[in-house]
């Protein structure tokens, strides 16, 4: 295809359909007469043939449908792209991006990204909008969910990790979204964010870059203000760093009615201002609004700004059409067939399998797990006891039901046992009602072992469900104390889209596996963890505060002037950075999360004690398992820079690396430090090392062992 050419034969009405995009609805809706929609756009029959991009449909049939409808109705014959969430999966749902931060694998993320993707591409999806790499500190906020924490580094590694697979499969990336989404004030959704540029650069910057280094075809800026301007309007951000410094030149889109929203921000006057604003900031697609549609032409005859800007932005869509080969197959081998012969299939039920099982966290055992398959009865008890929805929010094209329930998951690991299910609860989650807790109270007595599947309900995490609190919703503290109570042999099942502040759980469960939002194999995952077919050996990479107050809480914080001692931090201390009711400390730190098997970890050793800016020093570790179980351990490397002309965090993930262990085994894992490791962003926002002292220890965060240290030459 000659793109050239075929832009040189466009009109400027034409080049503007390719910088828009619309849901399928819009087009379904028309087709069938209602053109109700289209005119509140201000949109006309006409403008649908020269759209670019769809926004979310459902599956190849209409895919292909809307594609023939639009080639039949475009003289350019120009196929649309059709994008879509496809976030853990597209049919069969694997566990959300938080939970596979926590597996700290990248092997299995991209495992599962090239089943979503293959599932994806038989639908018709040509470009994701993943990964979303929003840094994140603050668990009240709903998508936490969607990212992988409160590291940039891990966020980075797996989101460069989902780009290279989907690449891989022949499917285009968005990166989402830019800049500092998940700073929102007080947690809330579309919340003000206001940062200042150390922070920003040090924390919530490096994974775009990371995602952008990785070859993101697209990026999203996000809805929120930074620092005063919304990110699509947001000159520093989008054309300085974006542009200038990272010269990215892909595609950007807006999200969902960004643009429009720039007025509603009160930046811009109306739609003409709120394109002009948006399309000066490089903003090349516009999503679910027609301020470009409407008035870019305006613009660029008035000389604000040049046919030749517009021509860039719609030669970069048109190539991404090029380079994913819609010129030669507007469908894109999509089909009904496909999606028969790639949907939902035993090979992919696998795969989410095991990504629920390698992100599990065993939050909690005081020795009631593994569970033996010799046990005869056992009660499964609470809202999640049953439950099929453990998807998660963002789960695309999944069917709650298509999932494995905990219940279905321990019926089929034990076929002999004798299961008895009770909910205890409520139907709602928020339910104040207690008259299921006798029935709960009476299998429990007569169970052997109790499950006790607790949790938040999926719809409250993900877009727009962010949270004041953070304990378990309605009266799931009060049925734990009473099933507890009954039979002190129980063990429980965690679903959250987020870190909860289960304190009161905490002190009185025996065991805690958390299973985040598992997806379709998630009841299959819980019962090969808990009856010992599987060891546990996820980590969380998201402090779970021991109280909501304690938000924003994050492991890579800097010391303060006046540190509460880690070893009193249950204690009062005036005058030193603490609560008076509450210690500073999490619950489960960053970094946490036990196994069936004892790891003792023995000498770390440093090559040498001094390193020159061009050397590197290497660090080694041994691990021991010493139990009778082979399992998998990540070992981390936490570094603490001890004086720098910005205040340095106490502890900082450098290196990791997850290994596995068979039953008394020992092996020596080895790190390199080299000195770009040990950059940071200084008192003159430059990024450099500084000589003097450096730490390094392994273990987890807050809890560091093993410490030795080398200077910077
Ligand atoms: C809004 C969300 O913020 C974004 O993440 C998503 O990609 C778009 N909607 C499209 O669904």
């Amino acid at each position: 295809m000659n793109i050239i050419k075929l832009l040189s034969q466009m009109t400027i009405e034409e080049k503007l359909g390719q910088l828009t995009q619309f849901g399928a609805g819009l087009f379904i809706w028309s087709k069938a007469g209602n053109t109700g929609p289209l005119l509140n756009w201000g949109l006309k029959d006409e403008d649908l043939c020269r759209m670019g991009s769809i926004l979310n449909f459902n599956g190849a049939e209409e895919m292909i449908d809307l594609q023939k409808t639009h080639m039949e109705g475009d003289r350019n014959k120009i196929p649309m792209l059709f994008m879509m969430d496809v976030i853990h999966g597209y049919r069969t749902v694997f566990p959300i991006p938080l939970a596979l931060g926590a597996s700290f694998n990248t092997e299995i993320v991209k495992e599962c990204t090239r089943m979503a993707a293959k599932e994806a591409k038989a639908a018709g999806v040509h470009v994701t909008f993943t990964p979303m790499v929003d840094y994140v500190r603050d668990a009240r906020w709903g998508r936490v969910m969607e990212t992988c924490g409160e590291d940039s580094g891990i966020n980075s590694i797996m989101g460069a990790a989902q780009i290279e697979a989907f690449k891989e499969m022949g499917m285009a990336t968005c990166v989402k979204h830019f800049a500092a989404y998940g700073g929102a004030e007080a947690g809330r959704d579309y919340n003000n964010v206001e940062l200042s540029e150390h922070i920003l650069r040090e924390h919530y910057l490096p994974a775009y870059k990371a995602c952008i280094d990785a070859g993101a075809d697209m990026l999203m800026p996000s809805f929120n203000l930074l620092n005063g301007v919304p990110a699509v309007g947001n000159k520093w951000i989008m054309k300085k760093i974006l542009k200038d410094e990272w010269k990215f030149d892909g595609i950007v889109i807006s999200d969902f009615g960004a643009i429009g929203e720039l007025i509603t921000h009160g930046v811009a006057e109306d739609k003409k201002d709120a394109a002009r604003y948006a399309f000066d900031c490089g903003c090349d697609i516009e999503m679910c609004s027609t301020t470009y549609m409407s008035h870019l032409k305006e613009l660029i005859e008035e000389g604000t700004f040049t046919e030749e800007q517009l021509d860039k932005a719609v030669y970069k869509v048109l190539k991404l059409k090029e380079e994913l080969g819609l010129f030669e197959d507007a469908y894109s081998g999509a089909s009904k067939e496909a999606e028969a012969n790639t949907f939902i299939t035993k090979e992919n039920r696998e795969i989410a399998k095991k990504a629920a099982i390698e992100s599990a966290v065993l939050l909690k055992n005081n020795g009631v797990l593994p569970l033996s398959k010799d046990t005869g009865k056992v009660a499964v008890i609470g809202p999640f006891a049953d439950e099929h929805k453990i998807i998660g929010f963002w789960s695309c094209m999944g069917k709650d039901e298509e999932s494995v329930t905990v219940a279905e998951g321990v019926k089929a690991k034990l076929p002999d046992a004798q299961i008895t299910v009770a909910r205890g609860c409520g139907n709602v989650f928020d339910d104040t009602d207690t008259s299921g807790f006798a029935e709960a109270i009476e299998i429990a007595k007569n169970a052997d072992v109790v499950l006790l599947c607790l949790g938040e309900p999926q719809n409250y995490s993900g877009e727009g469900n962010s949270r004041t609190e953070l304990d378990l919703p309605g009266v799931q503290n009060e049925l734990a104390k009473a099933v507890i109570d009954a039979n002190p042999n129980t063990a429980v099942v965690l679903f959250t889209g987020r870190p909860l502040a289960i304190k009161t759980l905490d002190s009185i469960a025996p065991a805690i596996l958390n299973m985040w939002f598992p997806g379709t194999e998630g009841g299959s995952a819980v019962a090969e963890l808990l009856f010992g077919d599987a060891n546990p050996s996820g980590k969380i990479t998201m402090s779970f505060p021991k109280s909501v107050g304690q938000c924003p809480i994050y492991y890579n914080h800097t010391n303060t002037g006046r540190p509460k001692p880690v070893d009193k931090d249950e204690c009062q201390m005036t005058y030193m950075s603490s609560y008076i009711d509450c210690g500073n400390l999490p619950l489960y730190s960053f970094g946490h999360g036990l196994s069936y098997s004892n790891f003792i970890y023995e000498d770390l050793t440093l090559s040498n004690s001094e390193m020159a800016k061009d050397d590197s020093i290497e660090v080694t570790v041994t691990v021991y398992n010493d139990s009778n179980r082979a399992g998998k351990e990540t070992v981390q490397l936490y570094m603490r820079d001890m004086v720098g002309s910005t205040a340095r965090p106490i502890q900082q993930l450098i290196a990791f690396e997850k290994i596995e262990l068979k039953a008394g085994q020992r092996k020596t894992v080895k790190f390199t430090i080299t000195e770009p490791m040990l950059r940071f962003w200084n008192d003159e926002n430059q990024f450099v090392s500084e000589k003097g002292e450096f730490r390094v220890s392994t273990g987890y965060a807050d809890h560091l062992i093993l410490t030795q240290g080398f200077k910077l030459l």
